[in-house]
């Protein structure tokens, strides 16, 4: 299979690029990536010669059918997007531009190239807010989005959806819980609390830290879209869940005591405007029909986790520092540009 991987140098790109090399390695695998801030070409480190890397814009339409056409792509994940939640509420328009306007021109080159099957990488979020005794998300559940993020996450979910049904793209749409694990860029909860222990800084805590999430390990996210590529149905939808809910100060916690550091690092700061309480989802349709389900308790992926990064200094200093965002640029401008 020829598979082109969106966002391939962000978090769970570049683990579903790793995941797939280590369990696919006859697949090819094309990576095309605007190199963003969230984008960082470390998170490939080591499959230089295996993959082909071109940096680009997903809303490029004629940049996309071109790669499209000259690797003789079979089939597209699509995780590129903005992501962050907090970025989104203080300027909109780049979540609106990649996230729509770039899946509505994947959509429509994978049709008129004829791909053979596109996987859209989505979010709970979508669903809304959940109280403390709802249900869990369905995949019925009606769509309720309330960050700009969720909203432009939804009306790409919409997209794939609408080319499904009008076009007969071979389109599948997955929406997964809270990730965490290795190469996760340390604005989001995990890794920033991670960081900020191990350097002795206060943790920022929004609210009163009891809102809740569904935490999974990434590796178990990127083994669940890897039986949704192959195993799964034109045109469902199906949830991702890691069976880990936690209140954001049980998570902080936790990081704490791992790390060795005192709880008097925790500080309650002003809360996010428009902070969802809860997110959970049900996971039985993927367990029932792809006999998938996560393998990995949170405490133990937590633990493993703060060892990578207490591993991988380099990487996240680079990040802190900025300097990982002129380092592509001496090393492969000219090369991950050429396709
Ligand atoms: P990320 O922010 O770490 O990575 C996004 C990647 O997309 C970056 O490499 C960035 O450079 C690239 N990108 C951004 N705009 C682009 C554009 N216009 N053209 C090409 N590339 C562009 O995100 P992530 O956390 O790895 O999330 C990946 C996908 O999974 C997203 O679609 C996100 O909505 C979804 N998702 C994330 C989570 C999570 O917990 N992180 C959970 C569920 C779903
Ligand atoms: O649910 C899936 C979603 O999870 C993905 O679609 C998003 O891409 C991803 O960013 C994530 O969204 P959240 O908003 O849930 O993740 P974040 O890590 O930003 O925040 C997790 C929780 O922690 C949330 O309740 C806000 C809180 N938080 C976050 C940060 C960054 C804090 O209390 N302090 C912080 O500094």
């Amino acid at each position: 299979m020829i598979i082109l991987v969106t966002g391939g140098c962000g978090f769970i790109g570049a683990n579903f690029v790793r995941y797939e090399r280590a369990h696919h390695p006859s697949d090819r695998l094309v990576v095309i990536d605007a190199i963003t801030y969230a984008g960082n070409l470390h998170n490939l480190d080591g499959l230089e010669s295996e993959i082909t890397l071109v940096r680009g814009d997903i809303a490029d339409a004629p940049l996309v059918e071109q790669v499209l056409r000259d690797h003789g792509v079979e089939v597209v994940v699509h995780f590129a997007a903005e992501s962050h939640v907090d970025r989104s509420i203080v300027g909109p328009a780049e979540f609106v531009r990649t996230n729509v306007v770039g899946t509505a021109t994947l959509l429509e080159r994978s049709r008129t190239v004829g791909i053979k099957r596109f996987l859209a990488v989505s979010t709970d979020e979508v669903y809304g807010d959940l109280g403390p005794q709802d249900p869990a998300f369905t995949e019925g559940t009606p769509l309720g989005p309330r960050s700009p993020y969720s909203a432009s996450k939804a009306a790409s979910d919409h997209l794939c959806s609408a080319w499904f049904h009008t076009y007969r793209l071979p389109m599948l749409l997955t929406r997964c819980s809270n990730n965490y694990g290795p190469y996760q860029f340390p604005e989001k909860l995990i890794p920033l609390m991670i960081l900020n222990a191990l350097d002795h800084r206060p943790l920022p805590v929004y609210g009163d830290g009891l809102n809740v999430r569904d935490w999974i390990h990434v590796e178990d996210h990127c083994e669940a879209l890897d039986r949704v590529l192959r195993h799964g149905r034109d045109g469902e939808i199906y949830n991702i869940g890691g069976r880990s809910e936690r209140t954001n100060l049980e998570i902080v916690r936790q990081v704490l005591a791992l790390t060795g550091r005192p709880e008097s690092l925790i500080q309650f700061v002003t809360d996010r405007p428009g902070h969802d309480r809860r997110y959970a989802i049900d996971g039985s349709k993927i367990e029932r029909e792809l006999g998938w389900a996560p393998k990995r308790p949170l405490e133990g992926g937590l633990a493993a986790t703060v060892e990578w990064y207490q591993r991988h200094e380099s990487w996240w200093r680079t990040i802190l520092s900025g300097e990982y965002r002129t380092w592509y640029e001496r090393n492969y401008g000219a090369r991950v540009q050429a396709i």
